[in-house]
């Protein structure tokens, strides 16, 4: 049993310093925002994560993890402090650091004994040496430390087994035994661990969310291709991923990545590279492919109604991903915003994103199920692949719609007895996309 404390209790740090605590570890997680803390004192989760909450009530529930927003008594007993504050993209797309500086200030104001301060937000290569300065410049006296780089690589929807199995653990440090130390915490997960210096540490998370994002984005790239030539995105991609060098995941054509990561991840490596110098024109293309997908889901909305304004759209999902409540970068958003500049009327519905959603755009019209959704509607949009939308009564869906069209940003439906059931549907790279003047087809069927 160790003592941890865990700084920030958003997506990372709740999910660490909980597992942690499941492992038998003795976690003390910290948070700058009262509300979150308080929240989570009363067993309220300030996200949404399956499996979390049972698992925090649990651990608090045996004396193995409490919350505070005070930063001497997180830092009492600790031996490790993990950083999990977020990184969010600058005016330029470079990481901003300010949440992480703040972190660095206030360990080393209030640490009291020598300490190994572990790194799990996603910062730019150098920012474990960067730490150790501000560390070493606000501490009132000196106290030893060593900084480690544990890049996280958890998925939102799957944190907590993410977590528990990950494929690999990452460690990076100047100092030899401070990773081991490090590592032994680890070694319940039964992974593989790759221990390196802190720059290469840092690297390998930006290129492998890079990679992935790159992923998706070629994936795009065939499906606009495929539609072209008639070819089937859903089958090529199939028929790829068999092959172990390619593999199977992150080949799904649709609406393109969002989320916390891979966008501002993508953007902060490019700019990294920029900085010094470099052109990186694979990952420029790997932006401009994902933005492109938000604007033909609109096209191919606006081709299949003949125009936007006036007309009545339905939203069906609005987070980044399925089992999450997280709307940051949210494609169904960036759908949204450009429908509502051409006129649009929006309604939504999702199965935990509407709260945030409705604070952030309050123009949504939220409803409380997909058939409830449904009435009135010129179109749908699939944008987020959440399950309960998998086996929809779609006769009843387009009983209620004022037109039967449905533009499908997760490629969920099959095209063929869409068309059976007297759908428009419109989606990503399902062969030869139909011209001519749809919305008169579908209003005649
Ligand atoms: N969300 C993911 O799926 C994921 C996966 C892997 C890596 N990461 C990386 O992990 C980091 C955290 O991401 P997240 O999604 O958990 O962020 P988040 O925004 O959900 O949570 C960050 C938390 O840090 C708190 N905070 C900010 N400044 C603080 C301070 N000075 N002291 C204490 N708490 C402070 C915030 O109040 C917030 O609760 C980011 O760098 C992100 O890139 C995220």
């Amino acid at each position: 049993m160790k003592d941890i404390a865990v700084i920030g209790v958003g997506y990372v740090g709740l999910v660490t310093g909980t597992c942690f605590a499941d492992l038998g570890n003795r976690v003390v997680a910290l948070d700058i925002n009262a509300e979150k803390v308080a929240g989570l004192q009363r067993g309220e989760m300030p996200i949404y994560e399956p499996g979390l909450e049972e698992m925090v009530t649990r651990n608090v529930a045996a004396g193995r993890l409490r919350f505070t927003p005070s930063y001497p008594e997180a830092l009492a007993e600790a031996e490790f402090v993990f950083i999990a504050v977020g990184t969010p993209s600058g005016v330029d797309g470079e990481a901003d650091l300010k949440y992480l500086r703040a972190a660095a200030e206030s360990i080393a104001r209030a640490m009291t004994s020598p300490l190994i301060i572990v790194n799990k937000s996603t910062v730019p290569v150098g920012t474990g040496d960067w730490v150790a300065d501000i560390i070493r410049s606000n501490q009132p006296k000196p106290i030893p430390f060593s900084v480690v780089s544990c890049p996280e690589f958890l998925r939102e929807g799957s944190a907590i087994a993410d977590f528990m199995s990950p494929a690999r653990t990452v460690l990076g440090s100047l100092e030899r035994e401070a990773a081991d130390r490090v590592a032994q915490l680890h070694l319940p997960l039964r992974a593989p661990i790759v221990i390196t210096d802190l720059r290469t540490a840092e690297m390998i998370k930006y290129a492998s969310n890079a990679f992935l994002a790159t992923k998706i984005s070629f994936i795009n790239e065939i499906a606009n291709i495929c539609e072209a030539l008639g070819a089937d995105i859903k089958e090529v991609a199939a028929g790829m991923g068999y092959d172990p060098r390619i593999g199977r995941e992150m080949l799904q054509a649709g609406l393109g990545y969002g989320g916390s990561c891979f966008p501002k991840d993508v953007k902060a490596l490019a700019y990294m590279a920029a900085e010094k110098g470099r052109h990186p024109q694979l990952l420029q293309a790997v932006m401009e492919i994902n933005a492109d997908r938000r604007r033909q889901l609109v096209d191919k909305l606006r081709g299949a109604l003949g125009g936007l304004r006036g007309k009545t759209i339905g939203l069906l999902g609005l987070t980044f991903k399925p089992n999450t409540d997280d709307l940051r970068e949210a494609p169904a958003l960036e759908v949204a915003g450009q429908l509502l500049a051409e006129g649009a009327r929006l309604r939504a519905y999702d199965p935990v994103g509407m709260p945030g959603a409705t604070a952030l755009m309050p123009q949504l019209e939220m409803t409380d199920n997909p058939y409830e959704l449904a009435e009135g509607c010129d179109a749908l949009v699939v944008a987020t692949e959440w399950n309960e939308f998998k086996q929809l009564d779609l006769p009843r869906l387009k009983e209620a719609m004022r037109q039967p069209v449905i533009v499908d940003g997760r490629n969920m439906y099959d095209p063929s007895k869409m068309s059976e059931l007297g759908f428009l549907y419109r989606a990503f790279g399902r062969g030869f996309e139909q011209e001519g003047a749809p919305a008169a087809e579908a209003a005649a069927r």
